[in-house]
Parts: C-alpha cells; structure tokens; sequence
C-alpha cells in the first residue's frame, strides 16, 4: 500500500459518507469500512507492518487521524438523517390547529325544574315560603300521622319501595306537611316542592318517579273559600285568566273535605283532545282542609286552628305548559329533547 491508495480510501469513504439518506445506507457503510473482519479501515491498518520500518510511524498517524475524522463524521450525518426522519414522520401527522371548533353545548334548566320555579314564584306571591323533608321517609310521617294507619286500604292506592329497616320511599309530599307542623307553630303557608316515588309501571303518563308541588296553609280561622280562591287564581296565572276551575268531590284520608282540582283543557278549549283524554279537563291535583286526626297527631287543637292542604303534580304542570306528550321524555336525557327548552 502506498501513501496515494490510503488517501484515496479514505477520500472515498468521506465521499460516500456524504450521500448517505438512511440508516440502512449508514448501517451498511458503517459496515464496509469499520467492520470487524473486513472493515477497509482495518485493511488499511494491518497493512502497516508491511511498510519500511522509518514510514510506519507517519502511515500510522495518518490513518488513525483519518479513522478518528470519519468516526465523527459518520455520528454527525447520523444525527442529520434521524431528525430528518423525525420531520418527515412530523409532516405526516400534523394537527391543523386552525381548524374551527365544534362549539359548546350550553346546559338549559330542565323542564321540570323550571315548572318547580315558576309555582314557587307564584305561591311567594302569597306569602308562601318553601320547606322540604327527606325522600326516605318513615312509615309515621308518609302514613300513620296522615290518619291513613296500617290497614287502611287507602294504602294500596300508594305502593311504594321499602327499604329493610321498613323505612320507604316517600309517596307524596304530604309528609312534609307532618314535618313542618311537627317543627313549626301556626300560622304557617309553606309550599313543598319535591321528588316522590311510587310502585307504578312506566307509560305514557306514570313513572315511578315523579314530582309533587304540596301546600299547606294552618292559620286561624282558615276556610274551604280560602282553598278555592288560592287554586283558582294560581290556575289562571298558569293557565289564562278565563279557563274554568272545577272542584270535584273526592276523598284522602287526611283531608276533610276533599277536593280534586280540574283546570280546562288549554289546548282544546275544553272541546276534548288527546292530552286531555277527550274529557276537556285536566287534572292537577288532590286538595282539601286538614283533617282533625292529622292536627291532633302533631299537637295542635283542631278547635282552635284549621288548615287547607293541596298537592299538585310539578310535572303535569310541565306537560301541560310545554306540551309535552309523554313523561317518559323528562326522564330519557335525550339531548334532541332538552335541547328545546
Ligand atoms: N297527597 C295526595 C296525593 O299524593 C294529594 C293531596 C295533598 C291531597 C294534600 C289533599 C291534600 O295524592
């Protein structure tokens, strides 16, 4: 080997090293002159020992220089051809973070809930403030102080889910009424917004969860003429000023007389329709004046004080003021429904 045939292999590989676009092309030049068994580098070295003894020194420096050089550059266009490589895959995955967004859906209030607001406004108006009670209730407060005790079939009438310990699942907002006389002394208007539960299959106007509006008023002095002349006005308000409101005759065991409240049909004029079940009426709840037993059973004189009572349901409020069809879709959560309130 001479000083020429060193440079040129080393000049050669430089060159090549310079071309390389891939690992596997650095991989395999690597190989060619840096292998092990058959590197050109190594060729080049062990051809030293065959040089006059004065020249090996020089020959020798000058390869190892060279080797060094080369290692270098081939680290160098390593790194050139990996970031290369990391930009391509970047270009493939880029995000276009210009790209409009999809917008936000806002919240709306429930149509239930915003019925519940609306008869709370209107009850404030006479002086009516809001109390409530637990949904688990115990058998005293949802029946037995409600003059309905054990065997009573009125009852049946108001199945409902009972936990093990016997407590159950309140049927009405009534025994928020035995609450409220139990911890508060007349005279006393509050109203009693609430969830309650029954024993009931589900179809197009029962679900075995639903909502109820109670009143009560306990003052001295409180008459049936104050019941029908409250119900009435709060259905007009709701309603409009000439709609009929009938009281027909009925019974609940803590409630002496009883009364159910018909308003007529907003939507057919009290000619019959389907919301209405062709009857022209529609029904929004029972009423009544406090029975003696249930203001005996919390310590009051029924000679002294008398009350009125009414409970109504929120979500025919809601059916009726939104006209909706089917209670099932205040319980789905279907986004095309609540969407429209
Ligand atoms: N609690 C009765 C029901 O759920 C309604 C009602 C309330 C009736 C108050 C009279 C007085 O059916």
């Amino acid at each position: 080997m001479n000083q020429a045939t060193m440079e040129q292999v080393l000049k050669d590989a430089e060159v090549a090293l310079g071309h390389l676009e891939t690992e596997g092309a650095l991989e395999a030049w690597y190989v060619k002159y840096f292998g092990r068994e058959n590197g050109e580098i190594g060729k080049l070295l062990k051809t030293i020992p065959e040089l006059p003894p004065q020249e090996r020194g020089t020959v020798g420096k000058a390869i190892n220089q060279g080797k060094q050089a080369l290692e270098a550059a081939y680290e160098e266009r390593r790194g050139r051809v990996a970031s290369a490589a990391m930009q391509e895959q970047l270009r493939g995955e880029r995000i276009d973070v210009t790209l409009p967004a999809r917008g936000q859906l806002g919240g709306s209030i429930h149509p239930i809930m915003a019925a519940k607001q609306e008869l709370i406004d209107l009850f404030a108006y006479y002086g009516f403030t809001v109390a409530d009670g637990p949904e688990i209730e115990d058998d005293w407060h949802n029946f037995t102080a409600l003059n309905t005790p054990t065997d009573h079939p009125a009852r049946d009438a108001q199945d409902t889910f009972y936990l093990p310990d016997g407590r159950l699942l309140r049927t009405h907002m009534s025994s928020v009424q035995i609450r409220a006389m139990e911890s508060g002394k007349p005279p006393l208007r509050l109203i009693m917004p609430g969830r309650v539960y029954r024993r009931d299959d589900v179809t197009k106007r029962h679900y075995p969860i639903f909502h109820q509006l109670e009143g009560l008023m306990v003052e001295e002095g409180t008459t049936f003429a104050h019941l029908k002349g409250l119900l009435t006005a709060l259905c007009h308000e709701l309603f409009g000023k000439n709609r009929r409101v009938r009281f027909r005759p009925s019974f609940f065991p803590f409630t002496e007389p009883s009364t159910e409240v018909d308003v007529e049909c907003p939507f057919c004029g009290a000619n019959g329709c389907g919301t209405c079940s062709y009857s022209g009426w529609i029904e929004l709840g029972g009423a009544g004046m406090v029975h003696p037993n249930v203001l005996e059973a919390v310590s009051l004189d029924p000679e002294k004080v008398t009350g009125l009572a009414f409970g109504m349901g929120i979500d025919r409020v809601a059916m009726i003021r939104y006209g909706i069809n089917d209670i099932r879709h205040l319980w789905e959560n279907d986004d095309r429904f609540l969407q429209q309130f």
